[in-house]
């Protein structure tokens, strides 16, 4: 991990927000440019994409919708692994990202050449890779799979009888072997934000908010998992809080996505779960360092100089795209059903091995 470091940008001030927001708006239109967010970005950025027509989602309508997007170029406002996912499937378009210093500690846990040797060592398994992964790691996959449809793909796989080699998210690789009953080998790395959830503190808060609702991201431990209503993705989580009747969700994944909970529940409540306590060794601010590096300032001069360009090698490009294809087809023909997965509560009949814990 000697690598993980985070540059955080200086806060504009109050009315340096306001020009700056201006010229982004002036320079997305002038570089016929549409801004792709993930959730865990600063509101003000979430704000900018919903207003000029691009879109806040999670890691797989992130890269369905640069693909299909008519732009030349697209703005990523996320992690590296998000810009290199919108190359790979726009090789023809350019991609741009606020600072592409902005990586992720599961990417950086799986370096493409420990990753392929492990692979070698397991030629009869069936490769499937988390979306947030290296673009060499994917061209090593059979399948690349994000948090919103990880399970409903592992389990067809199961059901045909494949073997897993999974990575590299420990967590939500040992959720999905849970879930699946499937026959899985783990790499071991993890999120640094959501490894950082406590289950007894959880447990704890839970007690004094007895009618709380708790939303939790599968790349938490085990022990936080166990104790949610709601298994998800970012936008599954968000389904939830609109749809379950509960007024009061304590939610553990990065603090980010409460923009968008909020405005999307309004009226509703959201209790940041615990990352501190007795079990803890120190308090984390559960806001992901590389997701916070993009602001303001730095999307406005990425546009204005046309710097910061993600590139990926074509030939490593090509073999990337088939994991990635192969998930967005499987996505398209369960459409109805993966869409419908962010609360289970309601349809566990129907989604009997999908998402609630
Ligand atoms: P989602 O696919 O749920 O948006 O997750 C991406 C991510 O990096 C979560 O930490
Ligand atoms: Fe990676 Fe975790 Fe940041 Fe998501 S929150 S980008 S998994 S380090």
């Amino acid at each position: 991990m000697g690598e993980a470091w985070a540059r955080l940008p200086e806060a504009p001030s109050p009315q340096e927000k306001g020009v700056l927001k201006e010229r982004i708006r002036a320079l997305l239109r002038r570089e016929e440019a549409v801004l792709v967010a993930h959730y865990y970005v600063d509101a003000e950025l979430q704000e900018l994409a919903d207003e000029t027509g691009g879109c806040v989602a999670d890691s797989l309508e992130m890269a369905r919708f640069g693909r299909d997007h008519a732009a030349k170029t697209l703005v990523v406002a996320g992690v590296r692994f998000m810009g290199e996912t919108a190359k790979i499937l726009s090789p023809d378009k350019r991609v741009l990202m606020p600072d592409l210093d902005a990586t992720c500690s599961l990417d950086l846990g799986c370096p493409a050449d420990e990753f392929s040797a492990f692979c070698d060592a397991h030629p009869d398994r069936t490769v499937v890779v988390y979306a947030n992964t290296s673009a060499a790691v994917k061209a090593r996959a059979d399948w690349m799979v994000t948090s919103s449809i990880g399970l409903e793909i592992v389990a067809d796989l199961h059901a045909r009888g494949e073997k897993i080699l999974w990575a590299p998210d420990r967590h939500l690789g040992g959720y999905i072997q849970k879930k699946t009953g499937a026959d899985m080998l783990l790499w071991q790395a993890s999120c640094l934000v959501h490894d950082e959830f406590k289950g007894i503190e959880l447990d704890l808060l839970r007690g004094e908010y007895p009618d709380a609702k708790i939303l939790v991201h599968p790349e938490s431990p085990e022990a936080v998992v166990a104790l949610a209503d709601v298994v998800g993705s970012t936008t599954q989580l968000i389904d939830a809080a609109v749809r379950m009747d509960a007024k009061r969700f304590i939610v553990a994944t990065d603090l980010g996505i409460l923009h968008k909970m909020r405005l999307a529940a309004p009226g509703k409540t959201f209790i940041e779960a615990p990352t501190a306590g007795n079990s803890a060794s120190c308090k984390s601010c559960a806001h992901c360092p590389w997701m916070a590096m993009n602001g303001l300032a730095n999307l406005a001069d990425v546009l204005e100089r046309g710097h910061n360009e993600i590139h990926v090698d074509p030939a490593v490009g090509v073999c990337a795209r088939v994991p990635i294809d192969r998930m967005l087809d499987f996505a398209a023909k369960h459409k109805k059903r993966v869409q419908a997965s962010g609360d289970l509560a309601k349809d566990a009949a129907l989604f009997s091995n999908v998402g609630a814990a």
